[in-house]
């Protein structure tokens, strides 16, 4: 079988085993649509917390939204009891999420205070209840997400893989680094593989992937899909990309020019989305990532961080775009 294939998580069916990750501040409905045109099978909405969606929050609340142009997409919950989160996963599947994933590797404090993220990892029997009653509440596929390892002592990948297919998730994405690594350093192949070797659900690998090689690295340790974060952030192509590659074709290539061409669509389907002030402020996050490659690119950067409206950041990118090759 090729490298690429379709996946199944539980009852849905993927196109492709290329999965866009969960990153909070920028998968939002836009971006996600992007990736999905740029090759991906899945793509994965920013963590909501369960508990301000029990308290009707209104931000997390629209944080669930779902375009019908983007399936299928997952959304990610991150909480510390069965309850709310049982309740969380209904809202998800309400919403329209066609998989609802449960967040067990976030290493950020202020969500491992409350009791969530990568702390479960120390809790197995209460990552079992909780997972489980996700699992129980909902009609459409659960999954989980965590990682290798607390720390650099002891691995708990193939343990947690077994955990989540015992409690019936449908599959268990494994970042391959330790959470004291938070985003950075090798991903474990080896500590991959062990995991994917230990269970019969699919396991997406994650971990610092940014082409075919690495891609080909965690297909052939076993992962039966993978997903990949930054690597996409200002490079949406990166699946199709990598899908050409494995399958012996050449990628189109991008230049920085037709990058930035995207990024100015990417500015404008945010602020259709989100209305200006919130539209621009959050494609300034990514500015870094789509900006660059050019001689004047930092330049060009500071000027768009200190514009506040569309037709001033259109006038800035498109007189960009005519001074580079
Ligand atoms: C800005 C940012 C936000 C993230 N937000 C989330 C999140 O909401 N949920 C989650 O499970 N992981 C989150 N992550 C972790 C990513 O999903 C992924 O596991 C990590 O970036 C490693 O993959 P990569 O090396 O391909 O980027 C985030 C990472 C980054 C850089």
């Amino acid at each position: 079988m090729s490298l690429v294939h379709p996946l199944s998580i539980g009852s849905v069916t993927v196109a492709n085993n290329l999965v866009l990750a969960p990153m909070a501040g920028i998968t939002d409905v836009p971006f996600r649509i992007l990736c999905l045109q740029g090759g991906a099978g899945l793509v994965c909405a920013e963590m909501v917390s369960a508990h301000a969606l029990n308290y009707g929050n209104a931000k997390s609340g629209r944080m669930l939204q779902v375009s019908p142009k983007e399936h299928p997409v997952s959304m990610q919950i991150f909480g510390s009891d069965e309850e709310t989160i049982s309740r969380a996963a209904r809202q998800a599947e309400a919403a329209g999420a066609d998989i609802v994933d449960l967040n067990a590797g976030c290493p950020v404090k202020k969500i491992n205070k409350a009791g969530a993220g990568c702390v479960l990892m120390k809790d197995e029997k209460k990552l079992a209840h909780i997972l489980t009653a996700a699992v129980k509440s909902v009609k459409i596929p659960v999954t989980l997400k965590t990682r290798i390892a607390l720390n650099h002592k002891e691995f708990l990948g193939a343990r947690l893989a077994k955990l989540a297919e015992d409690c019936g998730a449908a599959a268990v994405t494994l970042h391959a680094r330790a959470a004291v690594d938070m985003h950075s350093g090798e991903p474990d192949v080896d500590a991959l593989a062990q995991a994917c070797a230990a269970v019969k659900i699919p396991v997406i690998g994650n971990g610092g992937i940014t082409d075919s090689t690495r891609t080909k690295q965690f297909l052939e340790a076993g992962c039966a899909g993978v997903m990949i974060g930054r690597g996409a952030v200002g490079n949406p192509f990166i699946f199709q990309d990598i899908i050409d590659t494995l399958e012996g074709r050449a990628p189109t290539s991008h230049t920085p020019k037709s990058r930035l061409e995207i990024y100015l669509k990417l500015i404008e389907e945010n602020v259709a989305y989100y209305g200006e002030r919130i539209g621009i402020n959050r494609s300034r996050k990514t500015a870094g990532y789509w900006i660059s490659g050019f001689p004047n690119a930092s330049t060009v950067r500071g000027e768009f961080v200190r514009l506040d409206t569309l037709p001033e950041v259109r006038e800035l990118l498109i007189q960009t775009l005519r001074n580079i090759a």
